[in-house]
């Protein structure tokens, strides 16, 4: 049984995402949500994961993690996601709270604790993950790897270079990817190809709780894309937790990635070796850059039905 912890800033598409994992036991044993400031401040990204995890009836713990990034500061991103972090959906009041646990402590101890490697799934900014590994540097060895969504070898979106997940927080980006931990990165390459189109989002539409949700969710999402005039939303988030479930859907290739902590067009690029000639013996990050996007979708269709069927 594969045993993950996903770290994420819901966020629409971290709700997708945790919907994707949670939405097969029999293959995936979630041990913790934590989150971080990202798309919204810490505190709206928590509230929003405690609502999601009251509607669909889920007891997996949630700890709060940073405030703030590496620097200091925060780049939240209400244009994305809105005001609350989650525009779009009608949520119940959270009947959950969290650990009281820093995030990441909790996911030291967890580590620390487990008998067997655990896949740490990011989806937002990487502060917790950097601060947790300049800590507990010893803890690496209980991390099986790390599948992340962030970066890319071509385009940025939050900048002409950079992906937001990495822009936020460069210097913590820095410091995971030169950990020497395994590391799969869902760049925006595989994202785009993995996005759910326009004329798709009708698909959800139901009265049950969870596809409402969904439809809801994808109503305010798909409107930021269509505003720049893209086909479909990006599934940003999901990519890691599809590629964790169903990896023959994906292409992807190892390559050197190195962070551009500053610069002033390039901060928060993951700034990709792709020589003809580079070494291959150099490479930290195996990226994934193509799915095939039909099967992508169904998958997603599936879980949010799984979910909705399990609800009492
Ligand atoms: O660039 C996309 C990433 O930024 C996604 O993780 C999305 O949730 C936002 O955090
Ligand atoms: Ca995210």
């Amino acid at each position: 049984m594969i045993k993950v912890i996903m770290d994420c800033d819901p966020g629409h598409d971290d709700v997708f995402a945790l919907l994707t994992l949670l939405a097969h036991p029999e293959k995936v044993d979630v041990l913790g949500f934590t989150t971080v400031v990202g798309n919204q401040t810490l505190a709206k990204v928590t509230d929003n994961l405690l609502r999601v995890l009251t509607l669909i009836q889920s007891d997996v713990p949630v700890s709060a993690g940073a405030s703030v990034h590496l620097n200091g500061l925060t780049y939240v991103q209400p244009g994305a996601h809105g005001e609350s972090g989650l525009d779009g959906a009608a949520l119940p009041t959270a009947k959950r709270q969290v650990t009281g646990i820093h995030a990441v402590e909790w996911i030291y101890e967890t580590l620390k604790n487990s008998s067997e490697k655990i896949i740490l799934i990011p989806t937002g900014p990487l502060t917790n993950i950097a601060q947790l590994l300049q800590k507990y540097p010893e803890i690496k060895s209980k991390i099986a790897y790390i599948s992340l969504m962030g970066g890319s070898v071509y385009r940025g979106n939050v900048t002409s270079q950079a992906e937001f997940n990495i822009w936020a927080d460069p210097e913590a980006a820095k410091i995971v990817f030169e950990s020497g931990l395994p590391i799969t990165m869902s760049g925006l390459e595989v994202c785009h190809a993995a996005s759910l189109l326009h004329e798709e989002v009708d698909l959800f539409k139901s009265e049950k709780a969870v596809s409402k949700m969904v439809h809801g969710l994808l109503g305010f999402f798909n409107a930021f894309a269509k505003n720049l005039n893209q086909p479909g939303s990006p599934m940003f988030d999901v990519c890691p937790v599809m590629h964790l479930l169903y990896p023959e859907l994906f292409i992807g290739e190892p390559m050197k990635i190195d962070i551009e902590v500053n610069g002033t067009h390039t901060r928060g690029k993951t700034v990709a070796d792709t020589r003809l000639w580079a070494d291959p013996k150099e490479t930290n990050t195996f990226v994934l850059m193509d799915v095939d996007r039909p099967a992508f979708i169904q998958h997603f269709i599936e879980a949010v039905k799984i979910i909705d069927a399990r609800l009492v």
